[in-house]
């Protein structure tokens, strides 16, 4: 039946994001009608199928949850991560200037090279560390260059109760193991994807015109991965020994930033968006696992 609600559409539904905005999105129902579309049904690289769908759907807002996110083999896939993650990126930037839709993207703290002491504010100077990293960087470039009116918004580490993430994967461990270690010389703020997917709806019902730009969203509060792991032993009431190491012990392909906290100030005073205390939506997260 034809509706004459606006219409938003979001690619990379199977993710983390995509799913927890699946399920957000019936509270939305009376604004909006929500189109999603996985990776076999739309490849976000793909400029002839995203043509596609905006000839067809026109739609008015374009969530990307649609990413090349595996960090480590991004350094070996450098083509394939760049083709998802900034020339797909440009596409649909540019579709949505093109049909004036507006276009919601997310970005990543690991455009940061880590070595800041204080919460990295938007403006701040990018030097990323990994190559994943930079490709996210040039997609925020080249969606800014199409379409100064994109809505980029980075997080960092994400976890929900779908998807593979640091939370299902030390629960995971701790069951298995006696004995864990975790590095301790990393520090971030987590974010739990209905958090983000709760602010990405706010600011889509809040008719975000001439607010393009670039935001940061995670979770209240500064902790390490190893702080976060014994969080979650406790909340979830395991038994393994979870003991701290320093990145040096744990090589990893790509590098990490050591200190990836960001400022949010901005995205809560141009959206009213709120931020929730890690600790608590951890525990809401837990409680569904
Ligand atoms: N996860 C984190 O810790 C983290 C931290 C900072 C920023 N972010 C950013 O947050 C956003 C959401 O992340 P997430 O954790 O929800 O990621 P995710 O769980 O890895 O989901 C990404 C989704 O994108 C899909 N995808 C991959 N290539 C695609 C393509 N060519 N066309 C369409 N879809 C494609 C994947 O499909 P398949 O399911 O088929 O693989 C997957 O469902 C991403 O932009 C990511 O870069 C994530």
């Amino acid at each position: 039946m034809p509706t004459n609600k606006p219409l938003v559409v979001i690619t990379g539904k199977n993710g983390q994001l995509g799913r927890e905005l699946a399920d957000l999105a019936p509270e939305y129902a009376d604004r909006f009608s929500f189109a999603f579309f996985g990776r076999d049904e739309l490849d976000i690289s793909d400029e002839q199928q995203l043509t596609k769908v905006f000839e067809e759907l026109k739609p008015a807002f374009l969530i990307n949850c649609g990413a090349y996110t595996a960090v480590d083999k991004a350094e070996t896939e450098q083509e394939k991560a760049l083709a998802i993650n900034a020339t797909g990126v440009g596409f649909m930037a540019q579709l949505c200037k093109q049909h004036d839709a507006k276009f919601i993207h997310i970005s990543t703290d690991y455009v940061f090279n880590g070595q800041g002491t204080k919460p990295y504010e938007a403006s701040d100077e990018t030097d990323p560390v990994n190559y994943y990293g930079a490709t996210k960087l040039a997609g925020e470039k080249i969606a800014l260059q199409n379409n100064a009116e994109s809505i980029i918004i980075r997080t960092s580490w994400v976890y929900s109760q779908y998807g593979n993430n640091f939370v299902k994967t030390m629960i995971r461990l701790m069951k298995e193991r006696p004995e864990i270690r975790v590095v301790s010389d990393q520090v971030g703020s987590p974010t739990y994807a209905k958090d983000l997917a709760e602010a990405i709806l706010h600011i889509v019902a809040g008719n975000p015109a001439n607010k393009g730009g670039i935001y940061h969203f995670s979770n209240a509060g500064v902790i390490s991965w190893f702080d976060f792991a014994v969080a979650i032993k406790e909340l979830k009431q395991l038994n393994s020994n979870v003991s701290p190491i320093p990145t040096t012990a744990f090589p990893t392909p790509a590098k990490r930033p050591a200190y990836s906290v960001m400022g949010k100030d901005k995205i809560v005073a141009e959206f009213g968006v709120t931020l929730k205390d890690w600790k608590m939506s951890l525990q809401e997260c837990l409680d569904k696992l």
